[in-house]
């Protein structure tokens, strides 16, 4: 009955998706312990993020996936991008009366995860968002361009609109209100900033053994085995994880 099912549900597909896989990195280019330019996270992350974003097919190194949910755990996620990163956290801009903001609000947890195809990799980041201060906000609103500007302010994102009429209207009466100058930040934009307790470094392997280094925050009293659990720097542990 299943299997009717599994092949009632492909047989409008022309690709045959079960069967499609691609060659990932050769044995010789695993991911070991001993590869970590960091024995923290941050550095470690700036290393892959400045390859990424050298690396020919990677379109937006910054853009991540960001996975917010309710207070009742009713998970969502979407595409951001991530605008700065630091040991205080990562950092992205929104509207804050958007879903992800009010789940935010409600829920301040959440979980990032960056995915660089061509270099078959991906660094999932989970922690609490806070906002960052007015002052950082005036400061990223300021630096962006016009038309970026224009954009925020025409939108009250995720709300339900008639059509798109709706929102070429509204861009055109904040133009007359803010012709060509330099537009103020509104009190309902502005950025947020994730710090992580855990990031996880997945390298991919064309045989299908990936390699997954995670650094995280030490429970409370737990001491490193080194045998599973490694002494990092800064308060960090990491450990390898079964792909
Ligand atoms: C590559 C990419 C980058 C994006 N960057 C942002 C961003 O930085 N901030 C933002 O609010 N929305 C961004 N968006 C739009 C979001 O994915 C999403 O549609 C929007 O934030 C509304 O999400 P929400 O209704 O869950 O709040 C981006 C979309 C893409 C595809």
């Amino acid at each position: 009955m299943a299997d009717e099912a599994n092949n009632k549900s492909s047989k409008p597909f022309s690709v045959d998706i079960g069967g499609m896989r691609i060659r990932y990195k050769d044995k010789s280019e695993c991911f070991t312990e001993d590869q970590l330019v960091s024995k923290e996270p941050f550095g470690q992350f700036k290393a892959w993020f400045e390859i990424a974003c050298k690396t020919p097919g990677v379109g937006e190194a910054n853009a991540v996936f960001l996975a917010t949910a309710t207070k009742d755990g009713m998970p969502s996620g979407r595409l951001v991008l991530m605008k700065g990163y630091g040991t205080d956290g990562f950092k992205f801009y929104t509207n804050y009366g958007s879903r992800k903001a009010r789940e935010l609000e409600e829920n301040p947890n959440a979980a990032m995860t960056f995915f660089w195809e061509p270099l078959r990799r991906t660094v999932r980041i989970e922690g609490t968002v806070t906002k960052t201060s007015p002052e950082d906000s005036d400061e990223y609103f300021n630096s962006r361009p016009y038309y970026s500007q224009m954009g925020s302010l025409s939108s009250r994102q995720s709300t339900v609109i008639p059509n798109r009429e709706f929102l070429i209207e509204r861009e055109k009466e904040l133009q007359k209100e803010w012709p060509g100058e330099k537009i103020k930040r509104p009190d309902w934009w502005g950025g947020y900033i994730l710090k992580p307790r855990s990031i996880e470094f997945w390298q991919g392997q064309s045989d299908r053994l990936h390699d997954r280094i995670r650094f995280r925050r030490p429970n409370p009293d737990e001491k490193p085995d080194n045998h599973l659990v490694h002494e990092g720097e800064d308060g960090w542990v990491y450990e390898r994880l079964s792909p």
